[in-house]
């Protein structure tokens, strides 16, 4: 349908590859190639519970070869949700309210940005979809350092980025992110429930807020819950369930020795990769920071070949 839209309005999105159109913390751009390398070759289902900017979502299925056949995408972000719902759904109705938005933000003078930044940003309760959807993408390419982070009461509360020319409306790139989402099941829950119908020949690939470093580096704000020690043993034991039942499984994590030690232990296979971050924790701290990428292949192979696994221990 959407493609039919196009064509009636003049717009070419042939050769425009759909990639993310938020820029997200903790965004996966930098490290495509090492995952989507990682990824199986045949994929039935292919799952994203912690979705953000769906950076490999977006790889893989422009990817010919990986291109999952269908895909249920998640995040417990509701507005970030509704958003993709909004791409896939109503791509026109959201270009055109971006239009509206960026002509009015190129017409107005710093303190008109700045005013008409505020004013959008204490709406919170935006009631239609396509004004949700306007507000997240216009306050993420206006705001500082384009952060999505919420208070307590799930409010966005990051200040004006002051920002000349920001790329309030990218028409292609929406389009083509409205063509790759056509036909993907959307979820906005808990990760544990977003994947709960996975099964054998499936793909999960999860990349949860990180387990902090250091005490200074705890950005977890993409929603109004923390996700704290208890949530990451909890997913720890939410990828040992989808193990047992065979479903290939990729999470992203800190290479904190508590989370790298619990899943080497537990016979996960674990690579060390180096990614450039966009964003951090106080946004001056740009340099190359360490990640690991935990797989289940070898506890997958373990069980198809019907050797007895490694013991799985518990993280503690
Ligand atoms: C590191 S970001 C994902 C980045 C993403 N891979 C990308 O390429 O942009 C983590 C995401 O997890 C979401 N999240 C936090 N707690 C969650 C939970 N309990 N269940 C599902 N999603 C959650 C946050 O809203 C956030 O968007």
């Amino acid at each position: 349908m959407a493609a039919v839209a196009l064509e009636r309005r003049g717009i070419d999105t042939a050769g425009v590859t759909a990639r993310p159109f938020l820029k997200w913390a903790g965004g996966k751009s930098q490290l495509l190639p090492e995952l989507v390398r990682r990824s199986p070759r045949r994929i039935e289902t292919y799952y994203e519970p912690f979705l953000g900017g769906a950076a490999l979502f977006f790889a893989l299925s422009s990817d010919p070869e990986r291109a999952p056949r269908r895909a249920v995408l998640n995040d417990l972000n509701g507005q970030l949700m509704t958003t993709y719902g909004v791409v896939r759904d109503e791509p026109e109705a959201l270009v055109a309210a971006l239009e509206r938005l960026q002509e009015q933000y190129a017409c107005a003078d710093d303190a008109g940005r700045a005013a008409l930044y505020y004013r959008i940003r204490d709406e919170h309760r935006r009631a239609a979809g396509v004004e949700i959807a306007a507000r997240v993408i216009f306050l993420n390419k206006t705001c500082f350092n384009g952060l999505f982070r919420v208070n307590r009461r799930g409010e966005f509360n990051v200040p004006f980025g002051r920002y000349k020319s920001p790329r309030i409306l990218d028409r292609e790139g929406l389009l083509a992110a409205s063509q790759a989402l056509r036909g993907v099941e959307l979820r906005s829950a808990d990760f544990e429930g977003a994947c709960a119908d996975a099964g054998s020949g499936d793909f999960v690939y999860f990349d949860p807020p990180f387990h902090p470093l250091s005490a200074t580096s705890n950005f977890t704000a993409y929603t109004e819950r923390d996700f704290g020690r208890a949530e990451q043993i909890r997913l720890k034991r939410c990828i040992d369930g989808l193990t047992s039942r065979g479903v290939a499984v990729m999470l992203s994590n800190s290479p904190h020795p508590w989370i790298r030690g619990g899943y080497e232990f537990a016979g996960y296979d674990i690579d060390e990769v180096q990614a450039r971050r966009a964003i951090n924790s106080r946004g001056d701290g740009r340099g190359p920071i360490g990640e690991i990428l935990v797989s289940n292949q070898p506890l997958i192979l373990a069980l198809e070949n019907e050797v007895e696994p490694e013991p799985v221990l518990q993280v503690r």
